[in-house]
């Protein structure tokens, strides 16, 4: 308490709450990107600390790709039980964590670290189950009833949607990128059931498949739409666009114009955290209507 009052008057009151708030006590869980501002995971991760009634705190660490080493130097020093890893450094991670699971090696990329009582990191990726649980709790399991699925983009997100779609047993995937020559390597990676189709005959891959997927960045706030025609696409399709932000991207938009169901990239981010939360706190966190409006509420 004479700490406290101490400190009233050396410092301002909020800044004693912080003090207070972040003890050694407290649990620390958080998150590192470059840049983080926008990110909408503390939303989640504060609305089921107040659900669950945890006595947590949640860090958002903007890390710069030149401060990826020291900052895994320090990390002890943060006192986390473990954070999520975004954009840039889910590839570059894999270099620090002192193990990974089945789904980092596959993916080639870290998205979840775990840190254990014996202070080793534990690398582990979510985006794929939270891809699919997103994906079957939306729509249901038998949405996949054997028809092919189109997956637009071979980077590191449309690595994970393919470890997702082959785990699940999707006989079929049609794999379209600008550049012709990464999707090749990511067939030769996932094997047969992925067919290459050249970037610019895309369109004609639609006409029997039950599920289109954009994994590129086209449609993100700031970049151009996705420049594809959907006109071949069968009405009872599935549209998924991994994007959230815009929430309706200009594919989803002429997706739900012709009357297709769709599907953003919001529902696969909280998804992914609920494997997360099973891990460092052993509490598996429900998905609630409300957690899903507080978030659109937050892009509106
Ligand atoms: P992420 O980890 O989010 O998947 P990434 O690995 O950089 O990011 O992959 C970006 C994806 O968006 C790639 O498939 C990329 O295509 P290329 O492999 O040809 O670069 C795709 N992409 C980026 N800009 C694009 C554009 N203007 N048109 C079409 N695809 C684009």
């Amino acid at each position: 308490m004479i700490v406290i009052i101490i400190y009233k008057y050396l410092y301002n009151f909020e800044e004693v709450v912080t003090l207070l708030k972040i003890s050694k006590k407290t649990l620390k869980i958080g998150i590192i990107g470059y840049p983080i501002s926008h990110s909408l995971s503390p939303l989640i991760h504060n609305y089921w600390f107040e659900k669950y009634n945890i006595d947590a705190e949640y860090l958002s660490l903007e890390i710069a790709p030149n401060c990826l080493e020291s900052f895994f130097k320090e990390i002890h020093q943060y006192d986390l039980r473990g954070f999520n890893i975004t954009i840039p450094h889910k590839v570059n991670v894999l270099d620090y964590v002192d193990k990974i699971d089945e789904s980092a090696k596959t993916i080639g990329a870290v998205n979840c670290v775990t840190i254990k009582s014996d202070k080793s990191l534990i690398g582990s990726n979510y985006d794929s189950k939270g891809f699919m649980d997103s994906l079957i709790n939306n729509y249901s399991e038998n949405i996949f009833n054997q028809k092919p699925v189109v997956v637009i983009g071979a980077g590191g997100a449309s690595r994970a949607i393919l470890y997702s779609l082959i785990n699940y047993g999707i006989k079929e995937i049609r794999l379209s990128n600008r550049t012709d020559k990464k999707s090749e390597v990511l067939k030769k990676y996932f094997g047969s059931a992925v067919k290459v189709i050249p970037w610019n005959e895309k369109k004609r891959s639609l006409n029997d498949c039950g599920l289109l997927i954009n994994t590129t960045n086209q449609g993100m706030l700031g970049t151009d739409p996705l420049n594809m025609d959907i006109s071949q696409l069968p009405k009872e399709a599935i549209v998924i666009d991994l994007i959230y932000n815009p929430i309706d991207t200009d594919l989803i938009k002429r997706a739900k114009l012709r009357g297709n169901r769709t599907l953003n990239g919001l529902p696969m981010l909280v998804y992914q955290a609920i494997p997360a939360w099973e891990s460092w706190f052993g509490i598996k966190p429900e998905v609630t209507k409300d957690l899903l409006d507080l978030l659109n509420k937050a892009l509106e």
